[in-house]
């Protein structure tokens, strides 16, 4: 199979990048044929380019995915940049609904001074954020929002979060990608949307000490509910936007 025949196989299942996906596809494959059909059938299948490469791209990183687990979005490396500023040196920073580390791994790279946990419910996203952030200091643990995280409580300098804020009616009219390939868990906000945001909030008004901020990704559709549910926990809250990126944050200070 040429990388020719790939990109027209690719253009044929509905792939709208298919020139670059057949490069990123030959890459993965590594010069082994067998191993290029395989990817290509995956990928033309309709499983996440992510999934079937085992990386995605973020923060000009590679974040190591695998199948099953959510796959991070470009648009979030604005909740990792926002962090990244408003933390103080050697401060200590807590990703939390952190999945498979990307939020912590892009801090880490920008600034190596902090102390970085990041924790999350969903055991395989723990075990891929581990291996990822161990060899940049950082650590990864599971936890049910900050559940295990009470020896930080009233010491954290920056929250930086991505909960999951689909709200539960709209899950159905996500792409099949998402649907098929991603955990609900990694993906529903409840009925509103907000309850993650809520529970992640509610966590960072116990973790944060007093002038530490929460910096937690929405959605334009929920964005003066997140600022609301921040001052419903006593915190401060503005937005912050970055429109190429397709990017809405609030930040909140305690
Ligand atoms: C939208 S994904 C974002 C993951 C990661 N922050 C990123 O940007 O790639 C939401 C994550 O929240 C996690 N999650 C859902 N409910 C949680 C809870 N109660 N406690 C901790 N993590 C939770 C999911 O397992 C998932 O990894």
């Amino acid at each position: 199979m040429t990388e020719h025949d790939a990109v027209a196989r690719l253009r044929a299942a509905g792939c709208v990048f298919a020139e670059d996906e057949a490069g990123l596809l030959a890459e993965a494959a590594g010069g082994d044929p067998a191993e290029a059909e395989r990817l290509l059938a995956r990928r033309i299948g309709g499983e996440p380019l992510e999934h079937v490469l085992g990386w995605a791209a973020f923060a000009g990183l590679r974040i190591p995915v695998a199948p099953g687990v959510f796959v991070p979005r470009r648009r979030t490396a604005l909740v990792a940049r926002l962090a990244a500023a408003l933390a103080p040196r050697d401060g200590l920073v807590v990703d939390l609904c952190g999945g498979t580390g990307a939020i912590a791994a892009a801090i880490a790279h920008a600034r190596p001074d902090l102390r970085i946990v990041a924790a999350d419910v969903d055991p395989a996203a723990v075990a891929l954020a581990a291996a990822l952030l161990g060899p940049l200091g950082a650590s990864s643990l599971l936890s049910d929002l900050d559940e295990a995280l009470g020896d930080l409580a009233g010491t954290v300098d920056v929250v930086a979060s991505c909960p999951p804020y689909v709200p539960t009616a709209e899950i159905p009219l996500m792409p099949r990608e998402a649907r098929d390939h991603e955990p609900t868990r990694a993906l529903d906000g409840g009925a509103d949307g907000t309850a993650l945001q809520r529970g992640v909030l509610a966590a960072s008004s116990r973790l944060l000490r007093p002038g530490g901020w929460a910096v937690v990704e929405t959605s334009e559709a929920l964005v003066t509910l997140t600022a609301q549910a921040a001052g419903d926990e006593g915190l401060e809250a503005t937005v912050e936007r970055d429109e190429p990126l397709g990017a809405t944050v609030v930040v909140a200070r305690r």
